[in-house]
């Protein structure tokens, strides 16, 4: 059976008892929606996986509501001093908030949770919803984003009531999620800090904390090995993706695209909507949707999953999307847009 409640200190406390029990609980985060299991309980965990259709060997992120969980979930000791360095400095810095770091784990995390790695993958949400409920449950709770695999994710509680329904024992509704693309995962465990997902918080401004990070180069390495031993799993190359096939263009072919019935046009800003627009006068049966108006890259940010899911109708078949300019969170929706591309 499958509740959607909103946020109240009656309804966090009922999914917290669901977590104790080995329940599933979608709860809001800043980022995206998560499907939450205590992440000290194996069973729960299996569950997460199956919901989902997730493949065994993508790790989950286990989410704390308070820094002193890191040190009951990560062995720290096991980092060098640059490394603690840099894991001191990104947290006191950028949690609670959209930043994943990836270290060593402890014997307690089961391994279903880091699919046998010996790290693990950690953040601390900002969503004061999220993180009432990790803390009035075990203060560690694993959570993938709450939508099938290799799916859009969920921005919203009626994003994940429509795609897992009644396999989620209750959906807390904390409304949109106001970054709108997931975390960034940054790896302290191999050598220099690697970012193997571009997410919520720009590489520039962890370059501009802990100095030059590497990039996510292992991508295309993930990609050609999608069954053991992935850096991160996560990297897999079609991801994201919507039901409709999806195109993701420069501005010039852009602007070069004539569209056809059914397509529909995912603009960055409002003046690149204008622009193809007068080169493509009464666009009849093509759907046009704007991420920013203005083309703010936090705004757009936000919008990104909200109208893709918008876009997902069945009338649509191929929506073309316009890149978002390679800077600042530009770089996690372009990366979602490239791994939402060809399917
Ligand atoms: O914003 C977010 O991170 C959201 C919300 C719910 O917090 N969660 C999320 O989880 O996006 P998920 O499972 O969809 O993505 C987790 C990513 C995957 O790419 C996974 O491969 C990677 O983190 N990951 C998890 N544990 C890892 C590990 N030990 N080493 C490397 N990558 C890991
Ligand atoms: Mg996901």
């Amino acid at each position: 059976m499958m509740a959607v409640l909103p946020i109240s200190d009656e309804s966090i406390r009922q999914a917290a008892q669901l977590l104790f029990r080995g329940g599933i609980v979608a709860f809001p985060t800043e980022t995206v929606y998560g499907l939450g299991a205590d992440a000290f309980n194996p069973a729960a965990l299996a569950r997460v996986f199956a919901v989902k259709n997730r493949p065994r060997f993508d790790p989950l992120i286990v989410h704390i509501a308070a820094l002193e969980m890191l040190e009951t979930i990560a062995d720290l000791s096991l980092l060098d001093t640059a490394a603690q360095k840099n894991l001191a400095a990104l947290a006191a810095h950028f949690w609670p908030g959209p930043l994943t770091l990836i270290v060593p784990k402890r014997d307690r995390v089961p391994d279903l949770a880091t699919s046998g790695l010996p790290t693990v993958a950690v953040r601390f949400p900002a969503h004061d919803a999220a993180r009432r409920l990790i803390a009035a449950a075990t203060g560690a709770v694993a959570a993938p984003s709450a939508n099938p695999f290799g799916y859009l994710s969920p921005t919203r509680a009626e994003h994940v009531a429509e795609m897992l329904g009644a396999q989620v024992d209750l959906i807390l509704d904390g409304g949109p999620s106001s970054v709108g693309l997931e975390s960034t995962v940054l790896d302290l465990c191999h050598g220099n800090p690697r970012i193997l997902r571009p997410g919520g918080t720009p590489k520039e401004a962890i370059e501009a904390l802990i100095g030059p990070v590497l990039p996510d180069t292992a991508a295309d390495t993930a990609a050609a090995d999608t069954n053991a031993g992935l850096v991160s799993p996560g990297l897999l190359q079609s991801h994201y993706a919507p039901h409709a096939c999806l195109v993701a263009h420069n501005t010039e072919s852009l602007y070069r695209e004539p569209g056809e019935t059914g397509a529909a046009f995912l603009f960055f800003d409002g003046a690149s909507r204008d622009a193809w627009l007068s080169a493509h006068a009464n666009p009849a049966g093509i759907t046009l949707a704007v991420l920013s108006e203005t083309g703010t890259l936090l705004e757009a940010a936000a919008q990104l999953f909200e109208l893709l899911h918008a876009l997902d109708r069945p009338d649509i078949t191929r929506i073309h999307a316009q890149l978002a300019p390679e800077e600042g969170l530009g770089a996690a929706i372009n990366d979602r847009l490239r791994k939402a591309e060809g399917k």
